[in-house]
């Protein structure tokens, strides 16, 4: 049988419970019955007290009549629900308190049994009083003097289950409230237990629904407690598992996209060219034509697999001290001919001569070439294209900022999504596949600085930090 936790902590708090309950009940009957028989034990002393004094009047000083002697001894015995009986010095019984004790008058009674009385000291007593007694009683003894000479004693016997009897009430309803409030304490931890186990099993439900594939399942939890915590982490992993969902597929569907563009234009070419729809004239351009297109291809599957060797950590950054503006100067050189055969104006301001940075080398230089890629590529011909460094503290803010662009604030920030192409980036020049700005992202955040884009007045201003050596 599968243990769940409803019936594991019902079953072990119910345990609990019974077992506190019945404790509980059984010290409060204890205490009870001890308290019950303690009331009865004073008040048989006390009145044992008051019949000796009536002894003593009516037997030896003559003062009380001894036919009222006992007639008050049988209404006691009705009062106190108890015999009482008076014996000599010898121990034999020579006065009951009714004709039902009757049975008992000339008894001895044996002298081991009257011991205390003998000495002069009271008797109390639990028990049949040596076997005499048919039920378990309590009995309390007081001796009689008379002119300091041992003269007998009172013996007063209630029975036990007698006593028992009379509070017999109170025991039932102790064990009634005591049953009551149990069966509450178990309501409530039932209700308790419910409110544990049911969302739980919601949760495991929903990851089974999960785990088959339906992302969008969400839990809606409110306990108000650790486990409306846990239903919420459940949720915002349902949303994360969501999202990396919808960009597997959208990956996919991008990289398809993106492969089958070129490569039906090669087949076609190569057709054309092999079939002889492409005059042998032509053939050298179209050629040239296929090799630029495999060409990007190939810088394609480079860029995937780049970044998703950064993004998966493969790639160590490894940060040393270098010259920051040297590298600025070098990259933009290699961009000379593009930058001449487009007529841009470019402006360089570096805010000093030469300025040490501490970050890695190589993926500086990839940022810096993405960057200036973009710039070039996006900016139209006869535009300008100005790139600044300015002192940050402990770290350089390197601007690239070029004109010619028309991209609204809610693009600028999808520009860092993978395979984000913008409307414009169609033409000459601009055959990119929306990788450069998600690979520079990845490589800015793995040296821990920052990167972010601003546009407006025709131009669009990329800026990233690099911390100083
Ligand atoms: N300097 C820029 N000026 C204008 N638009 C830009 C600039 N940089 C980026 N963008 C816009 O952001 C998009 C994403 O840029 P990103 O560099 O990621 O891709 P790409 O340049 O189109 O392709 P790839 O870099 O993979 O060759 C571009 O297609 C373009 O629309
Ligand atoms: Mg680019």
């Amino acid at each position: 049988m599968r243990q769940t936790i409803f019936k594991r902590l019902f079953l072990t708090y119910g345990i609990t419970l019974i077992i506190g309950f019945g404790i509980l009940a059984l010290l409060l009957l204890q205490l009870f019955n001890q308290y019950f028989i303690e009331t009865k034990k004073q008040l048989l002393m006390d009145q044992g007290k008051k019949i000796r004094q009536e002894i003593v009047l009516g037997l030896y000083t003559g003062q009380l009549d001894q036919k009222k002697l006992f007639d008050d001894l049988q209404i006691l015995d009705k009062f106190l629900n108890a015999r009482i009986w008076l014996v000599d010095s010898q121990g034999v019984i020579f006065g009951v308190s009714g004709p039902h004790e009757e049975k008992y008058l000339g008894k001895k009674i044996d002298g081991k049994q009257l011991l205390p009385l003998f000495q002069g000291k009271s008797i109390f007593e639990k028990g049949t009083f040596g076997g005499k007694l048919e039920e378990p009683s309590l009995t309390v003894g007081y001796p009689i003097f008379w002119k300091n000479l041992f003269k007998g004693g009172i013996l007063i016997h209630a029975s036990l289950p007698e006593v028992q009897k009379t509070f017999a009430d109170i025991y039932r309803l102790t064990v009634w409230a005591i049953l009551l409030s149990g069966l509450i304490a178990y309501g409530i931890l039932y209700i308790q237990i419910r409110k544990i186990s049911q969302p739980l099993k919601e949760i495991s439900e929903a990851a089974k629904i999960i785990a088959d594939g339906e992302f969008q399942k969400r839990l809606s939890i409110e306990t108000g407690d650790e486990i409306e915590e846990l239903g919420k982490s459940f949720n915002h992993m349902a949303e994360s598992l969501e999202k990396i969902e919808e960009n597997r597929r959208n990956l996919v569907a991008n990289i398809s996209h993106d492969l089958r563009t070129p490569m039906t234009s090669i087949r076609g070419f190569i057709e054309g060219i092999v079939d002889g729809t492409i005059p042998q004239e032509e053939h050298q351009h179209y050629l040239n034509v296929v090799l630029e297109e495999s060409k990007r291809l190939i810088k394609m599957t480079n860029d995937l697999l780049e970044l998703s060797n950064i993004q998966q950590g493969q790639v160590e950054v490894r940060k040393q001290a270098f010259e920051l503006h040297e590298t600025i100067r070098r990259k933009l050189i290699s961009f000379e001919k593009l930058i001449t055969e487009k007529n841009l104006g470019v402006t360089l301001i570096l805010y000093a001569d030469q300025v040490r940075v501490f970050a890695d080398p190589l993926f500086v230089e990839r940022i810096l070439s993405n960057l200036l890629d973009n710039a070039v590529k996006f900016t139209p011909e006869k535009g300008n294209i100005v790139i600044r460094t300015s002192d940050d503290h402990e770290r350089v803010r390197v601007e690239i900022e070029n004109s010619g662009v028309n991209i609204s604030d809610a693009e600028v920030k999808k520009i860092w999504e993978r395979f984000h192409k913008g409307d414009s980036s169609r033409g000459k020049y601009k055959t990119g596949f929306g990788l450069g700005l998600a690979i520079v992202k990845e490589m800015v955040g793995r040296m821990e600085e920052r990167i972010w884009a601003e546009s407006g007045q025709g131009k669009l201003k990329v800026i990233f930090t690099v911390q100083k050596a």
